[in-house]
């Protein structure tokens, strides 16, 4: 048997220990041959593989990152690209596909399933808004690195007496603003299910510096004013449609210094949330569903998504993973309000 692994859209501190997980358990266990297409659906649209075995995954569980590199392609926003996928998958004699990505690469995968490609998708995701799945590895990583900077936030803040903004990725979900907000104490965290009122906000601000506190307010990079808009870099999409966002924190903290004098300033974490090596959390987690992931290969069991359900993994139709996103309930944002 010959499998096809790839990652795809926005790159995830944990794709190396699947893959790893993938190969080894594939190679050792079962026997099993393995092409790598590179850069996500892009190569196996354009047919551009690796070589992908026991020696390609050696020491690359802590490497951040993907060895197979990734991209935002959709075959389905391109001219024939359906049929040169299945030809890509011919040529390479490939049995079945691993797809290792979140809501777009496996909203992808849901979709040749329908058509009969054999694929077993693997949810990974920083931002944690899969659903049919506790958690998504990746996301862990980004909380602790967001934790850490907001920490170190707090003490240059307080000794100047200030307001500080902190952006954090979440385009249509707050997860990574909600756990880091948290676990930081911030004095505020906007997430983008719950626009946010400007007038609360300013009045945090207010009540915090009065007590001689310099508040930090965790900002998602989706949140909206209520009334108001999103704040968007520019306006070009990728090829599932997303529009490119970053800019909500630093339109935040000029009206914070506007409104209330306060100085204010504002840090966009962006890409750093993203990068560098998976905490040991995500290493498990990752492992253990590429190991998953390999066993519903083997199993012959295709269309599905592995899963973390309490601490069981399990696997779902891929299906009710892209369906619809996984976001913040109500419930759970009243726990950080009240904090
Ligand atoms: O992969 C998810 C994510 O990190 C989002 O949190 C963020 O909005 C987006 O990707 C950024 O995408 P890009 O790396 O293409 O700028």
């Amino acid at each position: 048997m010959r499998v096809g692994v790839l990652t795809g859209g926005g790159d995830c501190p944990g794709l190396n220990a699947v893959i790893r997980a993938v190969v080894r358990r594939g190679v050792q266990t079962y026997g099993v041959g393995f092409v790598g297409f590179r850069d996500g659906w892009r190569g196996v649209l354009d047919d551009q593989t690796m070589v992908l075995g026991v020696d390609q995954v050696q020491g690359i569980l802590p490497l951040g990152g993907t060895i197979l590199g990734s991209s935002r392609t959709n075959p389905f926003a391109v001219d024939g690209g359906v049929e040169r996928v299945t030809a890509t998958l011919r040529a390479e004699g490939v049995d079945a596909l691993v797809a290792i990505g979140g809501e777009d690469t496996l909203g992808v995968a849901t979709r040749l399933a329908e058509d009969g490609v054999a694929v077993v998708g693997v949810p990974k995701t920083i931002d944690n808004d899969l659903s049919a799945t506790d958690f998504t590895f990746g996301f862990d990583t980004a909380v602790e690195i967001a934790t850490e900077a907001i920490d170190r936030l707090h003490t240059t803040a307080q000794s100047h007496h200030r307001a500080l903004v902190v952006e954090v990725m979440g385009r249509h979900a707050g997860w990574i603003a909600l756990h880091a907000g948290m676990a930081s104490g911030a004095a505020l965290t906007l997430i983008p299910e719950q626009p946010f009122d400007l007038d609360r906000v300013i009045q945090v601000v207010d009540d915090r510096v009065s007590g001689g506190r310099a508040p930090i307010i965790v900002v998602a990079e989706g949140a909206e004013p209520a009334g108001g808009e999103m704040v968007l870099k520019d306006a070009s999409t990728d090829s599932f449609g997303h529009v490119r966002l970053s800019g909500v924190g630093e339109w935040l903290a000029a009206e914070i210094e506007r409104q209330t004098g306060v100085e204010a300033r504002s840090t966009v974490l962006g890409h750093v949330q993203r990068g560098g090596t998976p905490t040991a959390f995500d290493r498990w987690l990752a492992t253990r569903f590429g190991l998953h992931a390999i066993d519903a290969v083997h199993d012959g069991d295709f269309g599905v998504m592995v899963a973390l359900r309490g601490t069981q993994i399990v696997r779902v139709p891929l299906a009710e993973a892209t369906g619809a996103l996984k976001t913040v309930t109500p419930e759970l944002y009243a726990e950080v309000l009240g904090q």
